[in-house]
């Protein structure tokens, strides 16, 4: 008997009583790999990705992983060799992008603090657009591309102010954020780029925020971004291309957001009717292409029952998920294999001297020591922002494809943890 995948999580499921990954138990990767131990299933992010690519059918559009998600090379390939192109945040990670086979043409560099050396960099191997943030950063992108004797392809981030009705740290959209150029600015800042000798303005774009579960917000920030391409085109400042960014989320618990399918039938509904249809468009997804296609493998410690709160502590803990301590976000906890009997309730923590510490508060679990718990939806945003906080190696990642098992990141030791440090004397 087969039982059902975890909540939002395609190809991992229950089988005779212990969770597998694709047709991988987790128990088996355990004890040969240890714990914490991030595992992805290739297949949960083909199909991810196949949502987007048939919401897109027929379309002139192209895909570009959100690579701050989880910028691990094995992943990037899975996505390259898929066809993507990537959204990059910095030079470190347009090198990952070429590591990977990635293809430079297909990269888009978004970000309000682009350095010369970045942009030099991003040049001279020619990748597809620079998102643009400011006035300023117009600027110095301009004299760079001068100097090196090129024209840097741009497109301007422009801020709708449109509500994304996520948690604030991950809303971007908004007036008052550090990100974007004002609504009311845009056409004077096309004008300004369309001056300057070493830039080509090329696209307009704008990401309005992070884990948004609603269609609304999108169909909003989609007509400003229209009316603009309206004022900007008028104003005599052609724009090819449509970046709608990213930031559509998954279910953590209970979530609904749309699928990426039916989102798309709803926008291009709407361009078409504004009659933008025809144009090259480009999205930015993260989070929905690899969220919940991993898993956070954990051993657990101890068990320490106290008067106002049982602990169950854990070898993961805030360096490998910080999640939790940053936005109080919620990640499902599920046994590997479950115990029959009542739960009990833990605040599930990890071994580090913080407070904030914890990766789930309050869960039911019917658990023992050594038994090995999955912090689900670990795909996005956890590696990716893992650290060495206490001085733990960060954890190691596989990659799991039917039955075979890559290592796509070994286990950091303690000593690359300090191999680039020196005594004074
Ligand atoms: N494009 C731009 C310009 C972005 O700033 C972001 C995310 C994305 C695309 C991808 O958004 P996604 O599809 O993944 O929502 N660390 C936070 C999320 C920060 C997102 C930052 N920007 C978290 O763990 O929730």
């Amino acid at each position: 008997m087969t039982e059902p995948t975890l909540p939002g999580h395609p190809f991992i499921a229950y089988h005779e009583g212990e969770l597998c990954v694709e047709q991988v138990r987790l128990s088996a990767l355990a004890s040969t790999y240890g714990t914490p131990l991030f595992v992805y299933s290739k297949a949960a992010m083909l199909s991810a990705l196949a949502a987007y690519q048939l919401g897109f059918a027929g379309r002139n559009a192209q895909i570009c992983y959100a690579m701050k998600a989880n910028s691990t090379l094995g992943i990037l390939q899975v996505f390259a060799l898929a066809g993507c192109g990537f959204d990059i945040v910095s030079g470190g990670e347009l090198a990952r992008v070429l590591a990977a086979g990635g293809d430079p043409a297909k990269v888009i560099f978004s970000g309000v603090g682009k350095t010369r050396a970045e942009m030099r960099q991003a040049l001279q191997v020619g990748i597809g657009c620079f998102n643009v943030e400011s006035i300023a950063e117009l600027d110095v992108l301009n004299e760079v591309a001068v100097g090196m004797g090129l024209r840097a392809p741009v497109s301007l981030r422009v801020n709708p102010n449109v509500d994304p009705q996520t948690h604030p740290y991950i809303s971007t959209g908004l007036k008052g954020n550090k990100f974007g150029v004002a609504h009311e600015q845009a056409v004077e800042t096309y004008l300004h780029a369309s001056r300057l000798p070493g830039l080509k303005v090329v696209g307009i774009d704008c990401h309005i925020g992070s884990q948004i579960t609603e269609t609304t917000p999108y169909l909003d920030a989609m007509d400003r971004v229209l009316d603009l391409v309206t004022q900007v085109e008028a104003a005599g400042v052609p724009i090819h291309h449509i970046d709608f960014g990213g930031g559509l989320g998954i279910n953590y618990n209970g979530d609904t957001p749309p699928a990426a399918d039916a989102l798309w039938a709803q926008l291009l509904a709407k361009l078409d009717a504004r009659g933008f249809g025809q144009r090259q468009l480009m999205i930015e997804p993260g989070r929905s292409l690899v969220g919940n296609a991993g898993v956070c493998l954990s051993e657990v410690l101890y068990l320490k029952p106290g008067e106002q709160k049982n602990f169950c502590i854990i070898d993961a803990a805030m360096n490998d998920l910080p999640r939790p301590a940053m936005y109080q976000a919620y990640h499902h906890i599920t046994p590997v294999r479950p115990r029959k009997g009542e739960g009990t309730l833990f605040d599930v923590v990890g071994p580090i001297c913080e407070s904030g510490d914890w990766i789930g508060r309050d869960r039911s679990l019917q658990v023992q020591p050594g038994d090995l718990l999955a912090v689900c939806s670990a795909g996005a945003y956890c590696m990716s922002m893992a650290s060495n906080y206490n001085t733990r190696g960060r954890a190691a990642e596989l990659l799991i494809d039917g039955d075979q098992v890559h290592v796509i990141r070994q286990r950091e030791s303690v000593f690359d943890t300090f191999q680039l440090e020196q005594l004074p004397v």
